[in-house]
C-alpha cells in the first residue's frame, strides 16, 4: 500500500479518535463515541501491521489473540463498582507498554555502541534518544503507580494514605536521579554494558518514584490519581510515537494525555482543591473518626420510611441526591421504582448530580444508568442549584460531603469553597444513610442539624424498599 494512503488512512483513524472523544463528553452520545474510537483504534492497528511490515505475523496474531481474551474478560465479567480499578489496569498496561518499546528500541540497537560509543547516534538522532528516555521513564512511572491504585481501590492495599517520612524528599531524590540519568545516557559515549546498567537504573527508579508518588494517596482520592495517571499513559504513547516515528501514535497519544489532564482538572477544581493538594496532602487519613465527629450534633431529627411516604404522597417537586453510599448499596433500582411511582402520582422528579459525587467521575451518571433512568432528569450541580428553593422535597441518597453546607461559609472547614449542591434550601430534605458518620473528608455535616432535615437512618436499599411498600399503602 503506498505511503500517502497509509497516511490518509492514518488522518482518518486520528480524526475519528478526535469525534469519538468529543461524542464522549455527553452521556446521550457516549456510546458512539467508544464506537468510533475503537473503530479508530483498529484502522491505526491494521495500518500500522501494513505499513511496518516487520514483525512475524504469527507474534502479531498471537499478541492479538491474547490481547482480545484478556480484554473481553474483563470487559464482560467487570462489575460496574470495579470500573475504577480496570481503569487503573489498563492504564497501567498502557504506560508499561510505552516502556517495554522504549526497552525494545533500547536494546534492539545495542550492538551499535561497539562502532560509535554514542547512545543518541545508536538510537538514530538526539530526539529519538530524548523521546526513548521520556518514554522509558513515564512509561515506568505510570505502570508501577497504576499497579500500587489498582491493589488500592481492589482492597488487597490499605485504602488509606500511607505516610512514609522523608517521602518529599525521596522522590525529590528519585524524580532528579532519573533525570539525570537519563541525560547523561542521551549526551555521553558508553561500553554497551554500562549503557544497559544506566538504562535498568532510570527504569528501576522510575518504577520506585510511581510507587512512591501513590501510596501516600487516600482512597477516595484515587479518582485524581487515575486519571492523571491515565494522562501520563497518554503522554508515555506519545512519546513512543515519536521513538517509532508513527504519527497517530503521537496523536493519539498527545489526546489521551491532554484529556486526562482536563479531567484531573474539573475533578480537583469540584473539589476546590489542588492538585498539589491531592498529591502530597494525604488528604482523608483522619476519615474514619467517626465516634468524635458524631457528638458534634445538638438539633438531629429522625424520621422512619412511613413520614417520608406521607410527606412525598404530597410533595409536587422530589430531587434525588445521590452519592458514594448509593453506589455502596446498590440502590439505584429501588430509587427508579420510588421515582416511577411518584411520576405516576404526578410528581415532578429530578436527579441532582455532584461532578464528584461517588468515586470516579461520571460514578453517578453510569449508577443511575444501569437502573436506566432517563438522561434528561439528571440534572448538573450549576443548573440544579438555582431550582432548590421552590423543591418540596431532596432525598439524599448516601451523599455528605457534596451536600455540607459547611463549604459555603466555615472558612475553618477543609472543604471551604467546594461547591456542592443546595439541598438545604428545599422546603424538606431527607437525608437517608446508616448513621451520622462523616463522610470521605472527615468533618461533621452540618446539615444533619438544620430544622428542615430529617435523617432516615438505615441501608439505602432497604430503606427505599420500605418507602416504596408504605407509599403504595397510602
Ligand atoms: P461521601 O461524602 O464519601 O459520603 C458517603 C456516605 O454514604 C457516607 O457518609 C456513608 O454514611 C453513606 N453510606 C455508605 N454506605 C451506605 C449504605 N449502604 N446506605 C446508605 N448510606 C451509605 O460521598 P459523596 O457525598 O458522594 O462525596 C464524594 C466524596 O469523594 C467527596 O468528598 C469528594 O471530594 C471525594 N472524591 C470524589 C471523587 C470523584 S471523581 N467522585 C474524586 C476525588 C474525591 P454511613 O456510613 O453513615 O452510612
Amino acid at each position: 500500500m503506498g505511503n500517502s494512503l497509509i497516511a490518509l488512512g492514518y488522518l482518518i483513524a486520528a480524526s475519528l479518535f478526535i469525534f469519538g472523544l468529543a461524542q464522549l463528553s455527553k452521556v446521550r452520545t457516549a456510546r458512539r463515541g467508544n464506537f468510533l474510537a475503537s473503530l479508530a483504534m483498529l484502522l491505526a492497528i491494521a495500518l500500522t501491521l501494513v505499513h511496518m511490515g516487520i514483525v512475524d505475523y504469527r507474534w502479531i496474531v498471537a499478541g492479538f489473540i491474547a490481547g482480545s481474551v484478556i480484554g473481553g474478560l474483563f470487559a464482560t465479567r467487570v462489575q460496574m463498582t470495579q470500573m475504577p480499578e480496570m481503569v487503573a489496569l489498563f492504564n497501567g498496561f498502557g504506560g508499561g507498554a510505552s516502556a517495554l518499546v522504549g526497552l525494545s528500541i533500547f536494546f534492539g540497537s545495542l550492538g551499535a555502541l561497539e562502532t560509535d560509543p554514542s547512545v543518541s547516534n545508536m538510537l538514530g538522532g538526539a530526539h529519538v534518544a530524548v523521546t526513548t528516555m521520556l518514554s522509558l521513564l513515564i512509561g515506568a512511572v505510570t505502570f508501577s503507580g497504576s499497579i500500587i491504585a489498582f491493589l488500592k481501590l481492589n482492597g488487597t492495599m490499605r485504602g488509606n494514605p500511607i505516610l512514609i517520612p522523608g517521602r518529599h524528599v525521596l522522590n525529590i531524590v528519585l524524580l532528579g536521579g532519573t533525570v539525570a540519568i537519563g541525560a547523561v545516557l542521551t549526551l555521553g559515549t558508553f561500553d554497551a554494558n554500562l549503557a544497559s546498567s544506566l538504562t535498568v537504573a532510570v527504569v528501576s527508579a522510575a518504577l520506585l518514584l510511581g510507587i512512591m508518588a501513590v501510596i501516600p494517596i487516600g482512597g477516595a482520592d484515587m479518582p485524581v490519581v487515575i486519571s492523571l495517571l491515565n494522562s501520563y499513559s497518554g503522554v508515555a504513547a506519545a512519546m513512543t510515537g515519536f521513538v517509532l516515528s508513527n504519527n497517530l501514535l503521537i496523536i493519539a497519544g498527545s489526546l489521551v494525555g491532554a484529556s486526562g489532564l482536563i479531567l484531573t482538572r474539573i475533578m480537583c477544581k469540584a473539589m476546590n482543591r489542588s492538585l498539589a493538594n491531592v498529591m502530597l496532602g494525604g488528604f482523608g487519613a483522619e476519615g474514619g473518626d467517626s465516634e468524635a465527629q458524631q457528638q458534634g450534633y445538638t438539633n438531629v431529627t429522625e424520621a422512619g420510611p412511613e413520614e417520608v411516604a406521607m410527606i412525598l404522597a404530597d410533595a409536587a417537586s422530589v430531587v434525588f441526591v445521590p452519592g458514594y453510599g448509593l453506589a455502596v448499596a446498590q440502590a439505584q433500582h429501588a430509587t427508579r421504582e420510588l421515582a416511577d411511582i411518584l411520576e405516576e402520582r404526578g410528581t415532578k422528579v429530578t436527579y441532582a448530580i455532584h461532578p464528584v459525587a461517588g468515586r470516579m467521575p461520571g460514578h453517578m451518571n453510569v449508577l443511575l444508568a444501569e437502573a436506566d433512568v432517563p438522561y434528561d432528569q439528571l440534572v448538573e450541580m450549576d443548573q440544579i442549584n438555582p431550582e432548590f428553593k421552590t423543591t418540596d422535597v431532596s432525598i439524599v441518597l448516601g451523599a455528605n460531603d457534596v451536600v455540607n453546607p459547611a463549604a459555603m461559609h466555615d472558612k475553618g472547614s477543609p472543604m471551604y469553597g467546594m461547591p456542592i449542591l443546595n439541598v438545604h434550601e428545599s422546603r424538606t430534605v431527607f437525608v437517608v444513610k446508616r448513621s451520622l458518620s462523616p463522610g470521605f473528608a472527615g468533618i461533621r455535616n452540618e446539615l444533619f442539624d438544620y430544622d428542615n432535615t430529617n435523617m432516615v437512618f438505615g441501608d439505602a436499599k432497604k430503606v427505599l424498599t420500605d418507602v416504596l411498600a408504605e407509599l403504595k399503602s397510602i
